[in-house]
């Protein structure tokens, strides 16, 4: 992978010149070797080694597949052969994305649907009330339900879900939520299934976005 750059500055990515450049472009290039990230200036031609998040994992990939691999053996166990999965979008959709491939492995088929809710729009704190922008298509009546969100904070996200779909007479509903925030619920609400419990951080990453970025990031990262 490689890029033609006009370049100063300080880069949060690890780079190295590419081995293949012409010496007319080699010669542009100047780097100054630094502990951190390199200070680099010049034109030419970079081979990206890698780009790195320039936040630290909070939980890391390995440790992510493992649990959502258990979260399934756990869901699988009460849900029967056949469920509908719910996600909220956006967040939900690298985990869910994984959890329906490991519900199968474990015998379980999943038919997906999505709500689309929203009660952060881009700020770091909640303005306490759910929206609605988009709502299931299928007909739940009678079907074993789970609901999939990212991250269960106050509980107003899953709780406004629940109860929507509770209208819908599904024959089993659930929750599962990859991240828990207990320290932070408004309401009494606890998730039948939770990936892993986390203190009051804000986080990002495997789905989960700060005002749209970082979904990207394959791990989870706290960015407060
Ligand atoms: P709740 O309604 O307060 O439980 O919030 C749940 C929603 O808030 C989740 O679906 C996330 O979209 C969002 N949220 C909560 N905490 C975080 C965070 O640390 N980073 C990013 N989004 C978050
Ligand atoms: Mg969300």
């Amino acid at each position: 992978m490689g890029i033609d750059v006009e370049f100063q500055g300080r880069f949060p990515i690890k780079f190295r010149a590419s081995a293949h450049h012409s010496a007319a472009n080699r010669k542009n290039i100047k780097y100054l070797k630094e502990s951190g990230p390199q200070l680099a200036e010049g034109t030419g031609h970079l081979e990206v080694a890698s780009i790195l998040s320039p936040h630290p994992a909070l939980i890391d990939e390995a440790t992510i597949a493992r649990r959502v691999d258990e979260m399934a053996g756990e869901i699988a166990n009460v849900a029967g052969g056949e469920m509908v999965v719910v996600g909220l979008l956006k967040g939900c959709f690298v985990f869910m994305a994984d959890l329906v491939r490991a519900l199968h492995r474990q015998g379980v088929s999943c038919t997906v649907d999505f709500m689309r809710l929203s009660s952060y729009a881009d700020a770091k704190v909640s303005s306490g009330s759910v929206k609605m922008a988009a709502d299931v298509s299928l007909d739940l009546a009678g079907r074993q339900v789970l609901i999939v969100d990212d991250i269960l904070d106050t509980g107003r996200t899953l709780a406004f879900a629940r109860e929507r779909l509770q209208a819908h007479r599904p024959a089993g509903l659930w929750t599962a939520a990859l991240l828990d925030k207990p320290s932070r619920r408004e309401l009494p609400f606890q998730a039948d299934f939770v990936g892993f419990a986390i203190p009051d951080r804000f986080v990002a990453g495997y789905g989960i976005d700060h005002a749209e970025r970082h979904r990207d990031i394959p791990y989870i990262v706290a960015i407060d």
